[in-house]
C-alpha cells in the first residue's frame, strides 16, 4: 500500500498547477512508495483558489496567508512557487515550520537572500529542501547523465548548456513580474533560466573555475498593459564564458558556457546540453525532445553523429509503453517523483536522477552574481565553487 505525504502549495499560479496536475496522475508511476495527497492552497489572488477546489477534493484549507498553511501540522511538505522577492522569506519560513520544501528556482532573489535559505537549511538538516529543474528528467538526458556517470567521454573537451526564448522578442508585450527588477531581481534572465542550465555541469562536478559574462538588455521599455509604457530593467540576455575542470582530472581545465537567453529569435523553450569529449560527443535540445545524438570516436577519419529515438525510457517506471513520446509534464512528474524518492530513502535513485540540490543552487548564486561583476568590470572574475 502506498503511503501519502500530505502537500501544501504556496504560490499557486502556472507553476503550482502543474505539481498538482502531477500529484493528480501519481497513478502513473509504477513504483513510487510515496504519493503526495494535496490538502491545502495558499495564493493572495482568490481566483487561483477556484481552480484547486474544483479539481482536488482533497484541498480542505484555501488561504491568502501562508503564515496559516505552515501553521497546520498536519502538512508534511511544501512546494513554493511565488516570486523571486519571497523566495527567502517563504522558504525560511516553511523550513523553521519543520516542512520539507521544493522550492523554485532562483532559491532567493539574490546571493543575500539565497544566503538565508543556506543558514535555514543549514540549523534544520531533518527536512529536505532541493530546488526544482525538471529538464534532466527527460530520458535522452538521463542516458547523458550515465554516460557522465561512468566516464564514457574521455577528456572533455567543451561543455555547452543553453536555455532559451524568444517571447520578449516582441517588444509590444506587456510588462509582467518577472521583467520588473524588484520582484525577478537583478540576475534578470539569469535568475530565471540559470539553474535550469547550470544543473548538468554542477551535477557533474564542473563547476566553473571563473567566469568572463557578456549580459544584453535588448528592450529597456515594455507596454505596462494601461497604455502607458514603463522601463523594463533586467537583463534578458545572458552569455557565461566559464573554465571548468572534471573532478578527476582537476587540471585539466575545459571551457564551459553557458547561455540563458529570454530574446533567442526561433527558439520557444529551448534547453540543450552538448559535451564533447575526446572518446565520446552527446548532444540534446528540447527542440527535438526524444533525439539523442551521439558520436563515439574510434579512431580514424570517420566521425559520424549518430540520432537515436529515445523511447520513454525514465528514471522512474510508468504506465507508458517504452516507444511512446516524452514531454514536458511528463518531466514534471518526474522530478516530483525524485523529490519524493528522496524524502523516503534520503538519496536519489541515481546521481542525475535527482532534483537540484541548496548546495548546487547556492553555486549558482556565486555563478550569476560574479557574471554580474565581470559584466560592470568587463573582466574575468574568479570562482572557487564546489559542491556543498
Ligand atoms: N521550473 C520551471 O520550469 C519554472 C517555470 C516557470 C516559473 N518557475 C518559477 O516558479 C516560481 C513561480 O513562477 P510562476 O511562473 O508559477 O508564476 P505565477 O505568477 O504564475 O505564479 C505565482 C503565484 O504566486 C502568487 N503569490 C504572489 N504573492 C504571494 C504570497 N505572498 N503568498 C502566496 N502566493 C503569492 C501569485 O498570486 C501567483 O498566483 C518562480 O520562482 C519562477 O522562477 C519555474
Amino acid at each position: 500500500m502506498t503511503k501519502t505525504i500530505k502537500f501544501g502549495i504556496i504560490g499557486g499560479g502556472l507553476m503550482g498547477r502543474e505539481f498538482a496536475s502531477a500529484a493528480a496522475r501519481w497513478c502513473h508511476l509504477l513504483e513510487a512508495d510515496l504519493r503526495p495527497e494535496l490538502v491545502a492552497v495558499c495564493d493572495t489572488n482568490p481566483a487561483i483558489h477556484t481552480w484547486y477546489k474544483e479539481n482536488f477534493p482533497t484541498v480542505t484549507l484555501t488561504t491568502a496567508d501562508y503564515k496559516e498553511l505552515l501553521a497546520d501540522p498536519g502538512i508534511e511538505a511544501v512546494y513554493c512557487a511565488v516570486p523571486h522577492n519571497l523566495h527567502a522569506e517563504i522558504y525560511t519560513a516553511v523550513i523553521r515550520a519543520g516542512k520539507h520544501l521544493m522550492g523554485e528556482k532562483p532559491f532567493g532573489i539574490d546571493k543575500a537572500a539565497n544566503d538565508r535559505i543556506m543558514r535555514a537549511i543549514d540549523e534544520n538538516p531533518d527536512v529536505l529542501v532541493r530546488c526544482s529543474s525538471e529538464f534532466p528528467f527527460y530520458p535522452a538526458v538521463q542516458a547523458i547523465g550515465r554516460m557522465i556517470a561512468s566516464r564514457q567521454f574521455g577528456r572533455i573537451i567543451e561543455v555547452e548548456t543553453g536555455f532559451l526564448h524568444s517571447s520578449d522578442l516582441d517588444p509590444n508585450k506587456p510588462i509582467n513580474w518577472k521583467r520588473m527588477i524588484e520582484f525577478n531581481g537583478e540576475y534578470g534572465c539569469m535568475g530565471d533560466l540559470g539553474i535550469h542550465a547550470c544543473h548538468i555541469p554542477c551535477r557533474a562536478g564542473w563547476y566553473p573555475k571563473n567566469v568572463r559574462a557578456i549580459l544584453r538588455k535588448l528592450v529597456t521599455e515594455r507596454p505596462d498593459g494601461k497604455g502607458g509604457k514603463v522601463p523594463c530593467r533586467t537583463w534578458d540576455n545572458a552569455t557565461l564564458f566559464c573554465e571548468a575542470a572534471d573532478p578527476a582530472a582537476p587540471g585539466d581545465v575545459f571551457p564551459l558556457s553557458i547561455k540563458t537567453f529570454r530574446i533567442a529569435p526561433g527558439e520557444k523553450d529551448t534547453w540543450t546540453v552538448k559535451i564533447l569529449g575526446t572518446e565520446k560527443s552527446a548532444f540534446f535540445s528540447t527542440k527535438n525532445p526524444r533525439r539523442l545524438e551521439i558520436l563515439e570516436y574510434a579512431g580514424g577519419a570517420s566521425q559520424n553523429w549518430q540520432q537515436i529515438d529515445m523511447g520513454y525510457d525514465t528514471a522512474f517506471k510508468t504506465i507508458t509503453g517504452g516507444i511512446f513520446e516524452f514531454g514536458f509534464p511528463d518531466a514534471i512528474l518526474q522530478m516530483w517523483a525524485s523529490f519524493l524518492y528522496e524524502i523516503e530513502h534520503g538519496a536519489p535513485k541515481e546521481l542525475f536522477a535527482g532534483c537540484v540540490t541548496p548546495g548546487e543552487a547556492a553555486a549558482s548564486h556565486r555563478l550569476f552574481t560574479a557574471a554580474l561583476e565581470s559584466q560592470r568590470t568587463g573582466k574575468t572574475v574568479s570562482l572557487e565553487l564546489k559542491t556543498v
